[in-house]
């Protein structure tokens, strides 16, 4: 393919001289003249591992050029990746000036352009930035119509600098966001010679995922460093405990737990987590990541409360008290929470869950059962028929794989409260809300 690369720095040198290598004939473009002159001496703008030879080899065989004229690079091409950069403002914003006057730039160009030519954002952008910045300044400036006249799309990058090149040739992934079909075929064929999993997905997700990728490393970072100023407080050596930790690849480093929905409970994670943060405490140790767990859930289950709440309907059917579904555990449950504060309100709930038998509860769960709500057994509902007949509100608080079933069952004046996501929204449009979805 032809492919013009805007930005010529980390991300775009790597780009241009990799894909000059898979046989791509490219021009990258750069309104910094020397880095557009050491590329066309076949040098690398940026230190990065076997970048200068790559480069070097493309520049040799008539692959790769630069130029500052970005008119000139789009008329000879037929794809174009923006990967200028997008720094933080003083206000921790994004600074999307770059991609905005590039923009501008690319769209002159294709006002004089009578065929296709695709747009691809290679920056890092936050979901909503293409469609709300880049496309109406591509629009604005070309005269013409994205999806109809040009095509745009996402395509974040993966590479970690110091191993940017065989990143490049092994990334974890390649993400492709397009709204029209040949856009998204076309970056599919950029890596045609490129061995690993391809997502094609929305222009927005594909946006997203870029930021999910990288707090969750940054996150990963953090957690380590306070386990190991904690282990290290205790004498414990903190690098043989994470050894064992990353040897979990069943709950640790695996997808469990990963996706959104309701607070965790249950009778470990709340209890555990809050003695370490105690024992933190009592050695003056100062850890913000692992202290700020228990409010970041006590939130979650705020937010839920709230989604009932603001729906100003009442009376409420709770579909599951068990924190997840398959135990009677109720021990520190958020959803029992949820059901104290609204009974504190005066709602009239019914609650079923097929797991929880009052009769049959034991010991600390049912002494905690009973301190939350001494009334309960008038509140139980032996089916989820009775329960569905109850409520305005439906509230999905575990994820049974019985309570899949219910769309059909509910009723015009009902409105379901998807704390689990055991559902997606389907034909309940209008009646339906998920606590992060
Ligand atoms: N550096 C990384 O490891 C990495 C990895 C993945 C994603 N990213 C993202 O990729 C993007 C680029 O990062 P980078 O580190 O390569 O940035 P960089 O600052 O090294 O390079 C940006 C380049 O864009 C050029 N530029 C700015 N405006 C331009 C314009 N109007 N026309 C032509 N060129 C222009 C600058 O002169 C510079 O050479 C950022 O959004 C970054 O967040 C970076």
């Amino acid at each position: 393919m032809k492919i013009s690369v805007f930005g010529l720095g980390y991300v775009g040198a790597v780009t241009s001289g990799c894909l000059s290598t898979l046989g791509h004939s490219v021009v990258g473009v750069d309104y910094s003249e020397a880095k557009v002159a050491l590329i066309n001496q076949g040098k690398a703008p940026v230190i990065e591992l076997d970048l200068d030879k790559t480069i070097g080899e493309a520049v040799g065989s008539g692959q790769l050029s630069a130029t500052h004229d970005a008119n000139e690079a789009i008329l000879a091409t037929d794809l174009s990746l923006i990967c200028v950069g997008t720094p933080s403002r003083r206000n921790g914003d994004l600074d999307t000036s770059a991609v905005k006057s590039v923009c501008a730039e690319i769209g002159a160009a294709l006002r004089q352009k009578s065929s296709w030519h695709s747009v691809v954002i290679r920056s890092t952008v936050l979901p909503g930035t293409i469609r709300n910045v880049v496309i109406p300044e591509l629009e604005a400036t070309s005269g013409k119509k994205a999806g109809v006249d040009f095509g745009v799309g996402s395509n974040p990058e993966f590479l970690r600098e110091g191993t940017a090149l065989s990143d490049f040739h092994a990334p974890p992934k390649t993400v492709i966001g397009a709204e029209d079909e040949r856009t998204g075929s076309e970056i599919e064929s950029l890596y045609s010679g490129i061995k690993a999993p391809l997502v094609r997905t929305s222009i927005e997700v594909a946006e997203m995922i870029k930021y999910s990728d990288n707090v969750w490393h940054a996150l990963k970072v953090a957690f380590a460093n306070e386990i190991g100023i904690i282990c290290k407080s205790l004498d414990v050596d903190s690098h043989e405990v994470m050894d064992i930790f990353c040897k979990d690849s069943k709950l640790n480093l695996s997808g469990y737990y990963l996706k959104p929905g309701f607070s965790f409970g249950g009778s470990c994670l709340p209890k555990d987590v809050r003695a370490l943060v105690h024992k933190a405490r009592s050695l003056d140790l100062d850890l913000p990541l692992i202290g700020s767990i228990l409010p970041s859930n006590e939130k979650q289950t705020t937010r839920g409360l709230d989604m009932i709440l603001q729906l100003g309907k009442r009376p409420v059917s709770i579909l599951g008290m068990s924190f997840k579904a398959g135990t009677d555990d109720l021990r520190e449950s958020p959803i029992l929470e949820v059901i104290e504060r609204l009974l504190g309100k005066g709602y009239d709930i019914r609650i079923f869950d097929r797991n929880v038998n009052l009769s049959k509860l034991v010991g600390a769960n049912r002494e905690y059962l009973l301190r939350m709500i001494p009334h309960v057994s008038s509140l139980l509902v032996d089916s989820l028929d009775a329960a569905l007949l109850h409520g305005e509100v439906v509230v999905i608080g575990n994820g049974d794989p019985e309570f899949r079933s219910i769309a059909p069952r509910i009723r015009q004046d009902q409105f379901v409260v998807d704390l689990v996501r055991i559902q997606d929204r389907g034909t309940l449009d209008g009646q339906y809300d998920g606590i992060s979805w």
